[in-house]
């Protein structure tokens, strides 16, 4: 019996290596090599072709490269009663933190401003707000938005979060459901976005979104790239009422060389690194729950396709 990996990186040695380290029993594939069809089990996989997954007979469990499945779910020929599992991994975790984090404190702390007067030799004060007067929105607070929202008040900020339901985070209010969007975006002045992508949250970062955000306010945006209407940003940051972005990721990946946010000077952009999956860390729930799906019990994590996370 196999395990399938197509992944879109150049890590598939890598995670070869810690397989075989690991499961020294299961066949290791490497998207394209798949060889028969029935011989696989388990798939690991970002960005699957589409009906590929449907004509695997002997397939048990459906395992995402990352904490997003929408890549998955893109495929409208999904097999039947397979479970999907997300990644739930505390690297992957830390990272998202660390880069929401980071730019938050960059816009916080003023740096593009400082930077742009540095290339003019400009020796000027900024005013600066204290940090329990900034106030930070994070758009979605499951796993991952929750952790970020949770250190983001650790440094003293002044916390909220939106989620599609109640829920309770530590330091932050959270708000919950459409109705109490506007209000939340009402109140942060640097918003982090890291929802799932789902057909709620399609375009959720648009033209009436950056409107309800106080002048003067930054986007993160480190969800999907579904989830922000690219012209409306343009426009937002144009006119001078969202003062600068930081991007992870984009409607089209690779960003086209024709995009306009490559040059914006209040665009700060990466190319989908927020977090990137290292097998040595992400190894180990997958094993587990290959274990798991040998001695006849369900995995962990596995999504709701109804839900879409
Ligand atoms: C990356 O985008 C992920 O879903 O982990």
């Amino acid at each position: 019996m196999a395990l399938l990996l197509k992944t879109s990186s150049d890590r598939g040695p890598w995670w070869r290596e810690e397989f075989g380290k690991a499961l020294p029993d299961l066949e290791f594939r490497l998207w394209p090599a798949t060889g028969r069809a029935e011989d696989i089990e388990f798939a690991l996989v970002w960005k699957p072709e589409p009906g590929f997954l449907r004509a695997l007979p002997k397939l048990k469990v459906i395992f995402s490269l990352g904490a997003g499945v929408d890549h998955i779910f893109e495929d409208p020929h999904l097999p039947e009663g397979v479970p999907i599992v997300r990644l739930v991994d505390e690297q992957l975790t830390r990272q998202m933190v660390e880069y929401a984090v980071l730019h938050t404190l960059r816009f916080h702390r003023q740096v593009p401003g400082y930077e742009a007067q540095q290339r003019d030799k400009r020796w000027h004060e900024l005013p600066q707000k204290m940090t329990r007067e900034r106030r930070v929105g994070v758009m979605g607070v499951g796993e991952i938005g929750g952790a970020v929202a949770r250190k983001l008040a650790g440094f003293g900020f002044d916390v909220a979060g939106w989620a599609r339901t109640e829920r309770k985070i530590e330091g932050a209010r959270v708000f919950a459901g459409r109705g109490q969007l506007t209000p939340f975006l009402g109140r942060s002045e640097i918003v982090v976005c890291v929802l799932p992508l789902t057909p709620d949250t399609t375009d959720i970062l648009n033209a009436r979104a950056f409107a309800a955000m106080p002048r003067g306010s930054y986007v993160i945006s480190i969800g999907r790239g579904g989830q922000l209407v690219e012209t409306d940003l343009l426009a937002a940051l144009d006119s001078g009422h969202l003062a600068g972005a930081a991007l992870d990721v984009f409607r089209e990946e690779p960003l086209p060389a024709s995009s306009p946010l490559w040059t914006h000077p209040k665009v700060t952009l990466t190319p989908h690194v927020a977090a990137i999956t290292d097998p040595r860390s992400a190894l180990s729930q997958v094993v587990e729950n290959i274990g798991r799906v040998r001695r006849g019990l369900a995995p962990l994590n596995v999504v709701d396709p109804k839900r879409g996370y």
